[in-house]
């Protein structure tokens, strides 16, 4: 990428300082200046993109241009050095679960030139300066090892004993060989998981490590540690705690996953605080990333009198542009609305740069027609994918930063290159929802989910209503007891989306910009949690579906996941003429609603989110509306399935294949209204804003708000 960048953060408020940090492989300087977006749909159909010059707050300016380079894949590193006497002979111990072949060599620890590693035929070797040794017996992959190899000074020879634990085919194998060592000693710090190379960590292994130790003398037993990594320790930190007598911990960097089962776990304990030691393994990828440190560029300070909204700061140089969107949130405690649009940041984050397994590089031809964000992360796959992808190895990614940029938060990035309408999700096609607010002159101010979760419900309480956009999928318990008590407090609650409120996730306490999710037992995944690693290690919760832990959504907007297809939209039908609730439709007067629309062509369409009492609809729900005739593709999603003839509410399937549009009064004066479709706010731009969607929402927020 000739010239791209990211935010130290996604959000501030006035007084606040941004950060941008840019990398640019051109001579000239690039020029930087800053926007409020409206639109960021690129379909010419629309508006196409729209911003509005804020070049009071942020006068253009210029930047000198330089390459700012990053590494992926994770290790651990030593605070301090080790000292070394090879003369008196050394070991290195390790068990590993190997999980990936690969054509060149993958270091368990290395100290300076002596390394134990899984050469380029997966066989255990052991470098020591010039001189190598390996057993030429491959490791199964996605088995448990136990690797010993060393110096041994009273017979001049090198060795290694690779030992299968269990499950193997493999028999174990002692190799040794003699060998004239330099009577040198080392002194240098340790990796795991990696060499130290040019300045910087290389050869990263791809597996399961647990319990590396470095030993001097001839034997490796407890006495002769010389440090004793247990990763059963402190298994929220980014630090590895050793055990041995020096305390010579190692930082991880990039975070690879802990909290994975180890070779000691036996199904007895699902959750790693019951049973730390059978979760002393850490996994660790060639492609883990986490924050590319790049060095800043240039700050933005909000000025007092900035409105709350939706702003970009852009950068070009010749013929190459970025785009850094970010939120500014108004002063805290002091609400320039009634209403408040709540963008779902962590949503956006645990998607960033998901490379679909359905691009197709033909979706180009789209994206140069509407001069659309032409960088797709499928083609881009080095700056690191989302949680919605897989490892090197194939195992799922279950950590996000938005510390690096990240391409499908860019204004103009198509999700869906082909199909009905613009193709849009997440932040794009929130601007559908934002466009239709500044189109209808209805004043707004913007949160995030950042904000949400460190403020709570405090961060709501001053305003009369609370909105979500199309998708706000990943919640924190924080998030979520924030928008619970909003609501049971006299907060008017209006969710614009559908599988909102679904995925479990944690942030760090320590590491900012990071998220943690884990694919566990049940709901629509993109890969599945390995048994036994169902528990978030960065808070210790049980992970995966919020269902799963007992917070269906129907408990707090009355609707919740039920049926998935392709990016496509249908419409809903009007169920309520009750005259109680005609304010809902003032200026309605079909009963055919939103089959129209820039997402998927209708405004129920996508993923839909239906009425269920037994998971926590309220007894006094209103169904407003529900929508009808779903392409083919449509299917209940897995948590609602039983057998191929039953599933959880006992209704027939087909019936199930809605969204469900309702309004319910909460006692304590407060209200929800809810659409249950992804694809409703693509309706919103339709006819420029004139159509009975956008009419509908207009008059619950009036009735919100006033
Ligand atoms: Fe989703």
């Amino acid at each position: 990428m000739p010239l791209v960048g990211y935010s130290d953060r996604l959000s501030l408020r006035p007084g606040e300082t941004i950060s941008f940090n840019v990398s640019s492989t051109v001579s000239d300087p690039y020029t930087a200046w800053m926007t409020r977006s409206i639109s960021a749909d690129p379909n010419p159909a629309g508006m196409g993109i729209v911003e509005e010059s804020v070049d009071d707050a942020f006068p253009e300016q210029s930047f000198p241009s330089r390459y700012q380079p990053f590494f992926p894949g994770s290790y651990g590193i030593t605070d301090k050095s080790v000292v070394l006497s090879l003369k008196k002979g050394f070991g290195i111990a390790a068990t590993v679960f190997p999980t990936l072949a690969k054509q060149s060599r993958q270091t368990i620890l290395s100290v300076a030139e002596i390394a134990l590693f899984v050469d380029e035929e997966g066989a255990v070797a052991l470098t020591v300066g010039d001189n190598t040794l390996s057993t030429s017996v491959p490791l199964e992959l996605r088995r448990w090892w136990k690797l010993e190899a060393g110096f041994n000074v009273r017979t001049s020879h090198l060795y290694i004993q690779q030992t299968p634990i269990a499950r193997s085919a493999t028999n174990a194998v002692v190799i040794s060989h003699e060998f004239e060592l330099p009577s040198a000693s080392i002194e240098a710090r340790v990796l795991i998981a990696a060499s130290w190379q040019d300045g910087r960590a290389t050869d990263h292994f791809n597996g399961k490590i647990e319990n590396p130790g470095l030993f001097h003398g001839n034997e490796i037993t407890p006495e002769n540690a010389i440090a004793s990594w247990d990763f059963s320790k402190n298994i929220s930190s980014t630090i590895a705690y050793d055990s041995g007598p020096n305390r010579i911990d190692a930082a991880l960097v990039n975070f690879p996953a802990r909290a994975m089962t180890g070779s000691l776990w036996d199904a007895c304990e699902m959750c790693w605080r019951h049973a730390p030691e059978h979760y002393g393994a850490i996994h660790f990828h060639d492609d883990d990333i986490y924050d590319f440190k790049w060095e800043t560029d240039f700050t933005f300070t909000v000025p007092e009198d900035l409105p709350s909204g939706v702003y970009v700061m852009r950068i070009r140089c010749g013929e190459h542009e970025d785009a850094m969107p970010f939120y500014v949130c108004a002063p805290r405690g002091q609400p320039r609305a009634n209403l408040c649009v709540l963008i779902p940041t962590f949503t956006y984050v645990v998607y960033g740069n998901h490379a679909r397994p359905d691009y197709e590089p033909s979706w180009q031809e789209r994206i140069v027609d509407w001069n659309a964000y032409p960088y797709n992360p499928a083609e881009y796959r080095g700056y690191g994918l989302s949680t919605y992808n897989v490892h090197s190895d194939g195992s799922g990614i279950c950590h996000a930063s938005h510390l690096r940029p990240l391409f499908s938060l860019r204004p103009g990035y198509l999700t869906f290159g082909t199909g009905v309408g613009s193709g849009l999700r997440h932040f794009q096609a929130d601007s559908h929802l934002i466009s239709c607010l500044h189109a209808k002159d209805i004043a707004y101010d913007v949160i995030t989910d950042q904000e949400l979760h460190e403020d709570g419900s405090a961060a709501l309480a001053d305003y009369d209503a609370v909105m979500t956009t199309t998708h706000p999928e990943y919640h924190t318990r924080e998030t979520l007891d924030a928008l619970q008590s909003y609501r049971d407090t006299g907060g008017h609650l209006v969710y614009l989306g559908g599988n909102g409120f679904y995925w479990r996730i944690a942030v760090h306490n320590q590491a900012d910009g990071i998220i943690e999710i884990r694919r566990g037992e049940g709901g629509i995944r993109a890969w599945a949690a390995e048994p036994g690693e169902y528990y978030n290690a960065f808070d210790g919760a049980y992970g995966g579906l919020w269902r799963r832990s007992g917070r269906p959504p129907q408990i707090l907007v009355g609707i919740g996941f039920t049926a998935q297809g392709e990016f496509e939209g249908s419409y809903y039908e009007r169920k309520c003429h009750d005259p109680a609730y005609r304010w809902i439709f003032n200026g309605v007067d079909e009963d055919i609603i939103g089959d129209f629309g820039f997402s998927g062509g209708g405004a129920a369409g996508f993923e839909l989110d239906r009425v269920d009492h037994r998971l926590g609809t309220p007894a006094n729900t209103v169904l407003l509306a529900s929508s009808k005739n779903h392409g083919n593709g449509f299917v209940l999603v897995p948590e609602e399935r039983l057998t191929h003839l039953t599933n959880w509410s006992g209704e027939p399937t087909r019936n199930l294949l809605r969204a469900d549009m309702i309004y319910f009064d909460v006692p304590g004066g407060g209200s929800v209204f809810a659409t249950g479709s992804i694809t409703f706010c693509g309706s919103l731009p339709w006819n420029k804003f004139d159509n009975n969607v956008s009419t509908i929402l207009a008059n619950v927020i009036q009735r919100m708000t006033s």
